[in-house]
């Protein structure tokens, strides 16, 4: 029997809330709906749950898809394939607040992690890595730390002050607290607590050097970076990924250059 899932939260045409985003809905509740002739609610339904977070990884990486050459469409399908699994095997863990709280909380901050994680995979394929689902899931939950900073901060459309940056960088070490008791493999704390780390020790939170920062954490943080430039923010213009490639290249004390020829090596 086919399984209906609510796309979005569903309101009737006096504004009561009928079905919560990710709800399943059965037969008779969906007869219902249509009987109420809620024909913008139909819209909003899919078929099956899996169905879902295919759709949201899709519609989130399309810019990503535009650039990849032959090789970087199937990294792409394979990636986003792992990504779909870890996101709907997420939905029983207790983790799955957060993942579900990041869309709530600011849209973009949920279309990042999903491209992060489906470009950390890609990258970790081209490096034979054998650890994608861990990458996948660190890569998913990175910044759920942000959660526990004020929106106006994360939303700020000007320059932080030294005090917003302090609390910004608080993110790594409260996003590995907020997971702390779910038993979750080392790689995926790595990657939250040392995505925002640098090989020449310039980055947070502990300032950690070249080879004490692991692979796994070095691919999320070039991932990361490329979204960051190539996405929405508040408090910029959006660049193509061409441009984001060439901006990591400069700095090559501070980014991977081998992690990033990983990358540019799936794109057109
Ligand atoms: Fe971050
Ligand atoms: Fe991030």
């Amino acid at each position: 029997m086919s399984k209906y899932y609510a796309k979005k939260d569903i309101y009737s045409k006096d504004g009561r809330l009928l079905l919560a985003s990710g709800q399943e809905i059965s037969e008779k509740t969906l007869l219902r709906l249509k009987s109420l002739d809620c024909a913008e609610a139909i819209e909003l339904v899919l078929q099956n749950e899996k169905g879902i977070y295919e759709q949201d990884i899709e519609e989130s990486t399309r810019i990503l898809k535009d650039n990849l050459n032959s090789k970087g469409i199937k990294y792409y399908e394979d990636a986003s394939s792992i990504a779909t699994k870890i996101l709907y095997e997420s939905k029983n863990q207790p983790w799955w607040i957060y993942i579900n709280t990041l869309s709530n909380y600011v849209n973009w901050m949920y279309l990042h992690a999903i491209n992060v994680s489906v470009m950390s995979i890609m990258m970790a394929k081209v490096r034979k890595l054998e650890i994608l689902n861990e990458i996948a899931l660190g890569a998913f939950l990175h910044d759920i730390g942000k959660l526990m900073i004020p929106k106006n901060i994360i939303q700020k459309p000007n320059k932080l002050s030294d005090i917003e940056m302090m609390y910004i960088k608080q993110h790594c070490d409260l996003g590995v607290s907020m997971v702390k008791d779910y038993n979750l493999n080392q790689i995926i704390l790595n990657i939250i607590s040392q995505h925002h780390e640098k090989p020449d020790g310039s980055g947070y939170p502990l300032g950690l050097q070249g080879e004490d920062i692991p692979v796994h954490s070095k691919i999320v943080m070039v991932a990361d970076a490329i979204d960051a430039i190539t996405s929405y923010r508040p408090y910029k213009l959006k660049k193509d990924l061409k441009t984001a490639i060439e901006e990591l290249r400069q700095h090559t004390a501070k980014y991977p250059q081998d992690v990033i020829d990983a990358m540019s090596s799936l794109l057109l």
